[in-house]
């Protein structure tokens, strides 16, 4: 098991923390308006996962375990005790490893973009073969084959959010890209965790995300029992930065009614 390692992170705010986690290849910097908008209120913590934004890239597989033992070492830094944690695309399956680990930290989730479901074949594979390239070619590989599909269809390609994530993704490590490829191709299915949620949890997504469709989330959304479904309009994989606003305030409600029915 690796050791956890100090992560890079943003903090804003005071009151419940709340914790995002980006997705693969991203870092924290994508939730800066919602780190904005929401720390009038609440203690909002932003890190860069293993392997991307300014925290270290070792060589290796991150599987999503191991990721999620980083995340809990920053919640025992930081002294939080419990937050509302909420984890979008590839940072969803590292809230569900940290929901196996340690549910008692949680005070709500949020699962953002993501999937319970595992890769299938053809996807792992495809994983493998990305690393290979990625290996060979550097992280432009990643760059220019996932980042048209990561908007809405007809998001002009000269928008600067088109520019900011082409950005960032050129800017993570070929280690980390490669060791988060092979960890998502080994994490195990979630669906039968879901059932067994027995605190608030928030099922974000875009009706246009071409990476995880909608209908994946409306599927999940029925397996919580206790879950509140928001489809951003006109948004694809990245609603935090297609649609900032809107993304904002359905998690500001959403915490909004955590703390109401908390007491
Ligand atoms: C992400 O946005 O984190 C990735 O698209 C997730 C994945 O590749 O499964």
């Amino acid at each position: 098991m690796a050791i956890p390692m100090t992560l890079h992170y943003t903090e804003q705010g005071q009151g419940l923390p709340v914790v995002l986690l980006h997705g693969y290849p991203f870092n924290g910097t994508i939730w800066q308006t919602q780190q904005q908008g929401l720390s009038d209120k609440y203690r909002v913590i932003a890190p860069d996962l293993r392997g991307h934004g300014q925290s270290p890239a070792p060589e290796g597989v991150y599987d999503m375990d191991t990721m999620a033992r980083d995340v809990l070492a920053l919640l025992d830094s930081l002294e939080v005790e419990k937050a509302a944690i909420m984890g979008h695309s590839m940072g969803g399956y590292v809230t569900f490893a940290l929901w196996r680990l340690a549910p008692a930290r949680f005070a709500a989730i949020g699962l953002i973009c993501t999937q319970a479901s595992p890769d299938s074949d053809d996807t792992r594979k495809g994983r493998y073969k990305t690393a290979e390239n990625v290996f060979t070619d550097g992280s432009q590989v990643v760059a220019q084959a996932m980042t048209p599909r990561l908007f809405a269809p007809n998001t002009p390609e000269d928008e600067p959010i088109v520019e900011q994530i082409r950005t960032i993704i050129l800017n993570t490590r070929p280690s980390g890209i490669i060791g988060t490829l092979k960890g998502m191709a080994a994490r195990p299915d979630s669906t039968d965790l879901l059932p067994e949620i027995n605190i608030p949890v928030l099922v974000l997504t875009g009706d246009k995300d071409q990476i995880i469709p909608p209908q994946k989330a409306e599927k999940m959304a029925t397996s919580v029992p206790s879950a509140t479904l928001v489809t951003i309009e006109s948004a694809g994989h990245l609603p935090m930065l297609e649609q900032p606003q809107a993304t904002t305030l359905a998690i500001r409600n959403f915490l909004d009614e955590v703390e109401q029915s908390s007491g």
